[in-house]
């Protein structure tokens, strides 16, 4: 199979999609233009599972340009946007296997589809394809260089893999990198998923109570975002010092069965189970909007729901079902899976940039390594993280203070005191 998509007519579509979010990605051009005179990837083959948009597009398009062959998958079966996936397969010759909507069997069968096409590298968001590799074609393990990580859920994933000692080849945490985190799952989390409940429902937020379960980089981000809009936002955390930080940061904080009978719009972002489950839904009041922007599907226990529930009409709009619990209304969005992905575009290419230069420089970084790296995984490297952050304060034409002879004297010095 060379690829499998939805709809080849969606291709123009695709390629202006594509061509609009690179004009927002000037770090991932600068690396594209380096990695198309030295070729870091030639000879490489990657494997990439990752939301397949138009900012994803232009990363796979650096790697080929870096010389490596890659194919790709989808990291999330509802993630896809289908006119992307036709330009990449028809117009820029990347195998891609994607389709919105697929069903798991089809999931696992494109991330199959992936492996077959030959891995020296992985790109993961999730952690899927390490995974897969590590359990069902454990043949190819002598023959990986390593992967690269974007999301918190995969690192935690991988992070336990090594501690079982089961993870068998290197793994660079992109998602760590701070030019990652402190951007994309901050400010890309927070607009991506209000613009998303936004699309979905047409809510007006002003005046409504928003419960952000999780107070995390992406929950920060939502919750101060949907403050920006004018909801009075509840915070519910599991740890104390977040907690702490969400009530200095002037947030009411609550255990959720307090926030659920308060609430009108809830949204998940905790990387863990059942975090809105049967005690809360049966708490909550008429006409509420519950919606996840968490990695998986498992944040709303969407089972426990539908036992509660005699009638479900789903798709009341695109991505909106109504489940009714004794009577009240309760609407579910993007079948409780990534709704900033699902039901809006996913985050803006302008923050994507610093991400996925960080992944195309992390993987160079990984197939350029002179001596075979030890299996675990491993922190973006700090001139990585400098030349992003440089580049992308001088596409915005903001110049910054150098330290002074003193000041860098005054900084190494011990003894300068009172
Ligand atoms: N994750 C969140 N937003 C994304 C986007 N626009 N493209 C790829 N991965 C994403």
């Amino acid at each position: 199979m060379k690829y499998d998509i939805q709809d080849a007519s969606l291709r123009e579509q695709g390629v202006k999609r594509i061509q609009w979010a690179e004009s927002d990605m000037p770090v991932l051009q600068q690396v594209r233009t380096q990695f198309k005179k030295q070729k870091p990837l030639k000879g490489k083959k990657i494997a990439a599972c990752l939301h397949v948009t138009a900012e994803t597009a232009n990363l796979v398009r650096t790697l080929k340009e870096g010389g490596a062959e890659v194919a790709l998958c989808a990291s999330n079966p509802l993630s896809t946007q289908d006119p992307v996936a036709a330009a990449l397969a028809l117009e820029y010759g990347i195998p891609t296997f994607a389709k919105k909507g697929e069903d798991r069997a089809t999931f696992f069968k494109h991330l199959h589809a992936v492996i077959e096409k030959g891995v020296h590298l992985t790109m993961d968001d999730g952690a899927d394809l390490v995974s897969t590799i590590h359990t069902e074609r454990t043949d190819l393990i002598p023959q990986m260089l390593g992967g690269t990580e974007e999301t918190t859920t995969g690192v935690i994933r991988l992070h336990a893999m090594a501690k079982d000692g089961a993870l068998k080849f290197p793994v660079v945490a992109v998602n760590d990198a701070k030019t990652k985190n402190m951007f994309d799952n901050r400010y890309g989390t927070g607009q991506s998923t209000l613009d998303s409940i936004v699309r979905a429902t047409d809510v007006l937020l002003a005046g409504r109570t928003f419960v952000v379960a999780g107070y995390g980089w992406c929950g920060k981000g939502l919750a101060s975002r949907a403050r920006g809009m004018g909801a009075n936002v509840v915070v519910t955390e599991i740890d104390t010092i977040k907690a702490l930080e969400a009530v200095m940061d002037g947030f009411r904080v609550m255990p959720m069965e307090e926030a659920a009978r308060i609430g009108d719009i809830f949204c998940t972002v905790t990387g863990n189970t059942s975090v809105l489950d049967k005690r809360h839904f049966s708490l909550m009041k008429d006409g509420v909007i519950i919606c996840n922007a968490g990695h998986f599907d498992v944040e709303i226990n969407i089972p426990q729901l539908a036992s509660m529930t005699k009638t479900v009409r789903k798709n009341i709009r695109p991505f909106v079902d109504e489940y009714t619990v004794k009577g009240k209304h309760i609407f579910l969005l993007a079948d409780g899976r990534l709704v900033n992905l699902a039901a809006a575009e996913g985050h803006p290419a302008s923050v994507m940039d610093m991400s996925f230069a960080t992944q195309a420089l992390a993987c160079e970084w990984m197939a350029t390594q002179k001596i075979k790296l030890a299996p675990g995984v491993y922190e973006v490297s700090e001139d990585i993280e400098r030349m992003v952050a440089r580049t992308k304060l001088a596409s915005m034409n903001i110049a910054i203070d150098e330290l002074t002879k003193e000041q860098k004297k005054y900084l190494d010095s011990w003894n300068e005191g009172t």
